[in-house]
């Protein structure tokens, strides 16, 4: 496993992925609020869609219908395609664990990003 340079802070904005290649894959940048980075292989599970262009959204609750909860604000991207959402820090699939049925495990690869004195790596 390398660590890869990719940049320095300022070029990733907060909110939204800065796609990048890196060791031959393609991989989304994501630069949280309180300055923690994290990165996602740009590749949906379900069909290959270009994952880290869809929108960072929040993970929507309703306990009652009318009653909405948004949690994980600016944690979540959406799948540009069919709308399969992820939690960006676990590259897990998002569900409410309270409905059952069959379950599959689904993630998203990740990566380790790590910043050095105003620097970004990944590693692969
Ligand atoms: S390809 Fe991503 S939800 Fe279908």
């Amino acid at each position: 496993m390398a660590r890869h340079y990719i940049g320095t802070t300022d070029q990733f904005p907060v909110g939204e992925a800065t796609l990048v290649q890196v060791g031959g894959r393609k991989l989304g940048i994501y630069r949280f609020d309180d300055d923690q980075f994290h990165a996602l292989l740009n590749y949906c599970p379900h069909q290959g869609a270009e994952l880290c262009r869809g929108p960072v959204t929040s993970w929507l609750r309703s306990p009652k219908p009318g009653e909405f909860q948004y949690e994980k604000e600016g944690e979540i991207v959406r799948c540009p395609w069919h709308g399969w959402e992820f939690d960006i820090r676990s590259g897990c699939m998002v569900v409410d664990h309270k409905v059952r049925t069959l379950t599959y495990d689904v993630t998203v690869e990740r990566f380790d990003v790590s910043v050095d004195e105003g620097k970004v790596y990944v590693k692969i």
